[in-house]
């Protein structure tokens, strides 16, 4: 079928205006990933606006035997957002309503395309927080952190999205609407279906809705940066850390490379330290409100300095001071996007092993040639974002041609460690291939099969954590 008939066959099935989009400027905008390593064609986009009319999209692509790739706010790190083999895009942008929040249970159901930072917004509100947060925020949507089971900058005490679902609703490959929403806590009621869709990329079905826990908003959030001398001592920095900051939810590091980078990318930036350290920790904890609460921080940051686990401290002393000090956490993952190409690893090691393997990181991408390797991310959870940067004088082609050799190096050794070769970013394409360092051969033939059970025909983001079905 080529792709006017395409388009006109999706347009007599669907009818809506706007349902339907297929001028090129217009798909253009979500054929291509965040990355810019990701990109395909598509003859339409479908933009449906509530549970329906996706029903609808899936009963059509399926009667004209066309292949769909669900797609939320598309700043997925791993290519299953965009199309690959001439897919279908189904935006679930316009199922953008927050629905209901009942004060009782602090659960909010939402629609999949709500904006992260729509939902924090609205919550705050309320007294309450969402408590996953992540540098995309602005953009992407609950629905997609379901499907990759998003992580971000509080897992370490409230957990991955997975943890802040109570119920979902799915339209399946078939065009069964499976929905039981409630916002349960127990519900011993036989297998929990929802974890089958909760990092499933899109490959198991479209989700159209959630109910969500909120948490109470903490009293107050102290906000701290240290200054670490060397790398070698990260494990015991965890320990003493998680010993004495009982409500610490945020600990990140940043390496001196990565700094270097953003101050590149952003002139303007003022060095945090006066001088340039291995490495920064961010580190934030919840605590009551008042000033006793405060020195009790304060006291409790003074140990680990007295302790030499780190060699200086900036507090902030303001909201404005600690956004501050999060834009530079957040700058380097922009900043590493508007500097160049780059191999993305996002994995997860036992903290024990991070002064080594960061150290090896850094190998690897010396011996590769021609790569800047920028180390950063969620320490807390031992979650490394490591990323090989094309520099300037190397070629494109040089620089994709690098990619496969880099990772079953890079993935060899985190399986030795026994850590993950995807912290939180999901498997989509880009992962594929390496997917047995991480995951036993019966545990991929029961994902198999469960693909095929609920796809058979193989219409949901085809080529998504497996080369076929
Ligand atoms: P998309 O990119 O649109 O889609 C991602 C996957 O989910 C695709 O496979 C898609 O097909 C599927 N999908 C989307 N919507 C649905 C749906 N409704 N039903 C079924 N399948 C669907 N990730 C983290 O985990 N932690 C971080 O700290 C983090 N920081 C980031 C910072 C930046 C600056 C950027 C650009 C990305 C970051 N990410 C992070 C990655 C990304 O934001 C997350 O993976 C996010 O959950 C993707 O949401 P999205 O709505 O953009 O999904
Ligand atoms: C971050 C993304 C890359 O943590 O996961 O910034
Ligand atoms: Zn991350």
């Amino acid at each position: 079928m080529g792709v006017t008939s395409v388009v006109e066959q999706l347009k007599a099935e669907l009818g809506s205006p706007g349902l339907v989009l297929s001028e090129a400027d217009e798909v253009a905008a979500y054929t291509s990933d965040w990355t810019r390593k990701f990109s395909g064609v598509a003859p339409a986009v479908l933009r449906p606006r509530d549970t329906d009319e996706v029903r609808r999209c899936v009963l059509a692509c399926r009667k004209l035997g066309l292949a769909l790739v669900p797609q939320g706010g598309n700043t997925g790190l791993v290519g299953g957002s965009v199309p690959r083999a001439g897919e279908v895009v189904l935006s679930l942008s316009r199922l953008n309503k927050i629905e209901n929040f009942d004060a009782a249970s602090a659960t909010v159901q939402v629609q999949a395309g709500v904006v992260l930072q729509a939902l924090h917004e609205d919550l705050a509100g309320r007294g309450c927080v969402f408590p996953v947060d992540l540098g995309a925020r602005g953009s992407c949507q609950i629905g997609g952190m379901i499907a990759t089971n998003a992580g971000g900058i509080k897992v370490l005490r409230y957990g991955h999205m997975r943890e802040q679902v109570l119920s979902l609703e799915v339209v399946l490959a078939d065009g069964t609407v499976m929905s039981n929403l409630h916002g349960l806590k127990k519900n011993n009621t036989g297998l929990d279906l929802k974890h089958v869709f909760i990092g499933s990329e899109g490959m198991l079905g479209i989700i159209t809705r959630a109910v969500l826990q909120a948490r109470p908003a903490p009293e107050a959030v102290q906000t701290a940066l240290l200054a670490l001398d060397t790398r070698d001592r990260l494990p015991e920095l965890l320990t003493m850390l998680r010993e004495r900051l009982r409500g610490l939810s945020s600990l990140e590091i940043i390496t001196q490379d990565s700094i270097a980078l953003y101050k590149e990318v952003e002139p303007g930036t003022r060095e945090p330290f006066d001088k340039a350290y291995p490495a920064c920790v961010i580190v934030e904890e919840e605590t009551g409100a008042g000033e006793n609460e405060r020195d009790g921080f304060l006291e409790r940051l003074s140990g680990v300095i007295e302790s030499g686990l780190a060699a200086d401290a900036v507090v902030a002393e303001s909201e404005a001071q600690a956004q501050a000090i999060w834009r530079l956490r957040d700058g380097v993952t922009e900043a590493i996007s508007r500097a160049g190409l780059t191999h993305k690893f996002d994995v997860t090691v036992p903290p024990g092993a991070l002064p080594g393997f960061l150290t090896q990181m850094e190998r690897f991408g010396d011996e590769a040639g021609g790569l800047r390797t920028l180390l950063f991310g969620h320490l807390g959870d031992g979650n490394v974002h490591v990323n090989m940067m094309q520099k300037p004088e190397l070629p494109e082609d040089e620089f994709l041609a690098k990619g496969p050799a880099l990772a079953e190096r890079i993935y060899s050794l985190v399986a030795e460690l026994k850590g993950s070769i995807s912290a939180e970013h999901g498997i989509g394409i880009a992962k594929r291939a390496y997917l047995h360092h991480s995951r036993t051969a019966e545990e991929i033939s029961l994902m198999r099969g469960m693909k095929r059970l609920l796809d058979p025909d193989n219409i949901l983001n085809p080529g998504v954590l497996f080369e076929s079905a």
